[in-house]
């Protein structure tokens, strides 16, 4: 891809999402765009600053304290912005700031103005203006300058669902930089299957991955890595990372890097020994080829949920071969038996957020059944691949595969040609991991 060492988004880029979105708002209509603030940790130190991603997508500011509006009358659109001032004390203290005189230049905005004057500006900025763009509970501090500014609009409407449809479909250079944090976040995983030794601690692997993405101008994970050794891959969620891993157990490490503010995910599934037992190969190779036949089907035309009734189908039958589930699969899949091995969905939308904004069902109707996935997929969609199998220590589970928990996780961008792996470059067959892990051994 020609793009593929992009570090950034254009700034006409950004100018034009402000373009998309002001053509599809009403006219005489203005949408309010907030920024995140600072968040403390604790006393006056603060976490690391992330801007909101909605903010972000339509202007590529990275401070704190700042507001867009975009604003439709009959006769033109405008892009105003509010930040905080230059100040050369703060600055001395807490880092430069672009400041008002710089912004319009810097940003492509019609006019900035001081973030202290809001309040005025946007009942003047609004006067005669009928509809109100806001999405409620976004930013909080957002909500509290709003009703500061006591402007009341005939009409209230929520500006997600036309920037959440923007946000679903992946530009160019979008997929270029997405790309960048896929291969960023597949060396982590890379480097964590050559440091992997029986006794080191989940977190060490954690830190040999988080050095990974730092290195490649990755600086943050794009959400809190999880590395869990043995029966811990059976806690979804699991964060602590503290424990030893085991001789003769798996490690499953869930974790991706945040590049250029998108998101990488990836999981991968391996032994701490560098050698798959037979019991893990045999739920390690009904994963992946579950994970491979959802890949082959989710192309543009198809739907999530396609792909992961085959996916369903693939593991019952599977689980009833190793003995794990007993009856007919037909069965097994109407009453849902398999929820007790799978509990999750396949994919989400990846981009900004890790789980990013988009609409998964078909339908437009407020009577659509919401938790439906089926949408079908066109060209420019990123989504991961996820299928896992975690299988519970109970007494009714043949012994061997007891506390076993396996997922495999890609990025994929769905092309006019079917798709694109983001993430291709983690190993996952059996072999490759293997001989990977023997290499450093
Ligand atoms: N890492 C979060 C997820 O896979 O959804
Ligand atoms: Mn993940
Ligand atoms: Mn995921």
């Amino acid at each position: 891809m020609d793009l593929a060492y992009a570090t950034q988004i254009a700034p006409e880029e950004f100018a034009q999402r402000r373009r998309r979105s002001l053509a599809q708002m009403q006219e005489n209509s203005v949408a309010v765009i907030f920024s995140a603030r600072e968040q403390v940790r604790n006393n006056d130190n603060c976490y690391p600053f992330r801007q909101d991603s909605y903010f972000w997508y339509l202007t590529g500011f990275n401070e704190p304290d700042a507001v867009l509006l975009l604003l439709k009358t009959d006769n033109q659109t405008r892009s105003i912005l509010f930040l905080r001032p230059a100040d050369p004390l703060q600055e001395i203290w807490h880092g430069r700031r672009l400041g008002v005189a710089n912004a319009p230049t810097a940003l492509n905005v019609d006019a900035a103005y001081e973030i202290d004057e809001f309040a005025p500006r946007f009942a003047e900025l609004t006067r005669n203006l009928t509809a109100l763009y806001h999405k409620a509970a976004q930013q909080p501090w957002g909500d509290q300058l709003l009703t500061q500014s006591a402007v009341h609009f005939a009409q209230v409407l929520c500006w997600a669902p036309i920037l959440d449809e923007l946000r679903l479909f992946k530009s160019r250079c979008e997929t270029a930089l997405m790309q960048q944090a896929g291969q960023i976040s597949a060396l982590a995983h890379i480097r964590a299957m050559r440091q992997t030794r029986p006794n080191r601690l989940e977190y060490e692997i954690e830190s040999e991955m988080l050095h990974e993405f730092a290195r490649f101008g990755a600086r943050y994970p794009a959400y809190n890595s999880i590395v869990a050794g043995g029966s811990n891959a059976c806690i979804l969620h699991y964060t602590e990372n503290d424990q030893a891993l085991k001789d003769g157990e798996l490690v499953l490490i869930d974790a991706g890097c945040e590049f250029a503010m998108y998101a990488g995910d990836i999981t991968r599934t391996f032994p701490v020994n560098g050698k798959f037992s037979p019991a893990q190969r045999d739920i390690y190779q009904l994963v992946l080829c579950a994970q491979k036949r959802a890949i082959e089907l989710l192309v543009a035309g198809n739907t999530i949920q396609q792909a992961n009734d085959e996916v369903i189908r693939i593991k019952v039958r599977g689980l009833i071969a190793l003995g794990i589930l007993h009856g007919d699969e037909t069965m097994l899949i109407e009453n849902q038996a398999y929820r007790r091995f799978y509990m999750h969905g396949l994919g989400h939308w990846l981009g900004l957020d890790v789980h990013d904004v988009g609409r998964y069902h078909n339908r437009h109707h407020p009577d659509a059944d919401q938790h439906l996935r089926d949408r079908p997929l066109e060209s420019g969609m990123v989504l991961t691949v996820e299928p896992g199998l975690y299988i519970p220590a109970d007494g009714d589970i043949p012994a061997q595969y007891r506390g076993i928990g396996v997922r495999i996780e890609d990025n994929i961008l769905i092309t006019e040609y079917g798709n694109k792996i983001l993430t291709g470059a983690a190993p996952k067959e059996i072999e490759d991991i293997e001989r990977l892990m023997a290499e450093t051994r």
